[in-house]
């Protein structure tokens, strides 16, 4: 039987609807996701940023959906409240048949709540059918990593206003297409948060500014202890508060008193 406590997504649902951030970390076993479903964090992303952090790889392109489904189960078992969501890999919706069969593994073997999609175009048609066929489904716009060799580079997106206005069509897109969140990543906050007001989903910043209607942030940079540089959009929350517990509880607070992200973790 679901735990009565367990975040859903009419709870996140709730939350955008009473302005309260919804306080988001990524994780990739079970001991973290147990630390950060104690702290307060709502939802939880197995993201393929895994690539990095855990393979030590320079982009996210070689994971495979047999990774995410691994580090999914592990974190499951760390979880009793937190609300789950997995990342759909590089290719592997590249068809509807993949799709449905990546779909498939990270809902029931990595027993994720929600599968993360980047991308508009013709990932819209993959999430309508996804949808259509009762997988829950978040969006992924702005920077987009999986297209880091397409942009040359991780780069904030959105300061053009031809690219503007083409964001804020996506991200109308991916909701009527039937998704019931969207990640926006590395996009100038007055844009972020005019797409967050419009959208009628949860919409989670990272690098978005301020008023999204929730922040994420890869765990591993904000606790400072990444093999690469910490991006400028994340903060050290490990510096000053002693232990993980602690800066896990403190980025929580930062987030729903939207201290973080402050005007140096912005775009413009
Ligand atoms: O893979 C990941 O961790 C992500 C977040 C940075 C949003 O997609």
């Amino acid at each position: 039987m679901a735990d009565p406590k367990a975040i859903s997504i009419d709870a996140l649902n709730a939350l955008k609807a009473r302005k309260e951030p919804i306080a988001t970390l990524t994780a990739y076993d079970a001991t973290f996701a147990h630390a950060l479903d104690l702290s307060g964090i709502e939802l939880i992303l197995v993201g393929d940023s895994l690539g990095m952090v855990i393979h030590g790889e320079r982009h996210t392109l070689g994971v495979s959906v047999d990774d995410i489904v691994y580090h999914s189960r592990a974190v499951s078992h760390g979880l009793s409240r937190a609300f789950l969501v997995a990342d759909m890999p590089f290719m592997a919706a590249a068809t509807l048949e993949r799709a449905y069969s990546a779909a498939q593994a990270m809902l029931s073997h990595g027993r994720a709540k929600m599968v993360k999609i980047e991308g508009a175009g013709y990932m819209l048609d993959t999430i309508r059918r996804l949808t259509e066929r009762d997988v829950p489904v978040s969006g992924h716009l702005g920077l987009t990593p999986q297209s880091v060799l397409k942009l040359s580079g991780f780069k904030v997106q959105g300061r053009e206003h031809a690219q503007a206005e083409q964001l804020k069509a996506d991200a109308l897109a991916v909701q009527q297409a039937g998704a019931q969140l969207l990640v926006l990543e590395c996009v100038p906050a007055r844009l972020a948060a005019e797409i967050t007001r419009s959208a009628t989903i949860p919409v989670i910043g990272i690098g978005a500014g301020p008023d999204c209607d929730g922040q994420i942030l890869v765990l591993y940079d904000m606790l400072n202890i990444g093999i690469s540089r910490r991006p400028r959009f994340s903060r050290d929350f490990l510096l000053g508060n002693g232990s993980i517990d602690a800066a896990l509880k403190a980025y929580v607070a930062a987030v729903k008193s939207r201290e973080f992200p402050a005007a140096e973790h912005c775009f413009e």
